[in-house]
């Protein structure tokens, strides 16, 4: 049997809290109690308001962050100052493994869309963590390929797809990183601005309103407020993916 702490060394609450909350990470999922102790009683949180810069691109990569609760965008800019958001991560995300695996500068900075608290690692810390708890590796091995995966269909749909299926596919990929599913209709709750979504489709804001007025007229989605649901998902993705 493992025990969460040595003997002779209750476990707070707080520590018992941040171990539960740190199981339901697939990255630590298989780590053995006495390990996840560790990890919890190395690592930190940290609160961050709503907008706030938590990783520039460019910077040195010192540590990775695992996101309690709130979300964040992964973006990239150009000399203007215009930005591309990547990806947006949630509750259970983790970010920030690229710098520290390869040892080169952040390659996106990280903004905080919603009040977000995260649970930070040191790059040491994770490192060891790695060589000593090989199902950590595999399973961060596993949601590297899946951002490839993603990253893959971006391209894809960035080169060869029209706007129409251009700002399918953005919908698309927005379902699966902060949709959520209910009886086959997928809720967007707080839809990117449309200049956001122009960028990720590489097309204009009036074409993000034209296409989305379509997909409303054929009955494909609807818009309540600042929330885009697609009405049948499967369908949806057979006709765009
Ligand atoms: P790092 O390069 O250290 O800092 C920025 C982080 O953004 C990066 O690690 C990844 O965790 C994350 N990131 C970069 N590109 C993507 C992407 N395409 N999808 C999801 N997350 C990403």
């Amino acid at each position: 049997m493992n025990h969460p702490s040595a003997p002779h060394q209750p476990i707070s609450s707080e520590l018992a809290e941040a171990m539960e909350f740190l199981r339901s990470v697939p990255v630590f999922a298989d780590i053995e109690a006495l390990e996840l102790g560790k990890i919890v009683r190395v690592g930190v949180r940290k609160k961050y308001k709503k907008g706030t810069i938590i990783l520039l691109e460019e910077e040195t990569g010192a540590a990775l962050f695992v996101i309690i609760s709130g979300k964040v965008k992964i973006v990239r800019t150009d000399e203007d100052g215009r930005e591309v958001i990547l990806s947006i991560l949630g509750e259970n995300d983790f970010f920030g493994e690229m710098s520290i695996l390869d040892g080169l500068s952040r390659s996106a900075s990280v903004i905080a869309i919603t009040k977000t608290e995260l649970f930070m690692i040191h790059r040491r810390d994770f490192l060891k963590l790695m060589q000593d708890v090989p199902s950590v590796a595999i399973a961060l091995l596993k949601e590297m390929t899946l951002r490839i995966r993603k990253a893959d269909a971006q391209i894809k749909s960035l080169s060869l797809k029209d706007a129409t299926g251009r700002v399918a596919n953005v919908i698309l990929q927005l379902a699966d990183d902060i949709g959520t599913i209910r009886k086959g209709r997928v809720e967007i709750d707080e839809l990117p601005l449309q200049q956001d979504l122009a960028n990720m489709a590489g097309t204009s804001r009036e074409t993000i309103s034209r296409v989305i007025h379509s997909f409303i007229k054929k009955g494909l989605v609807e818009m309540r407020g600042n929330k885009l649901i697609i009405i049948d998902y499967d369908k949806f993705k057979s006709l765009f993916a």
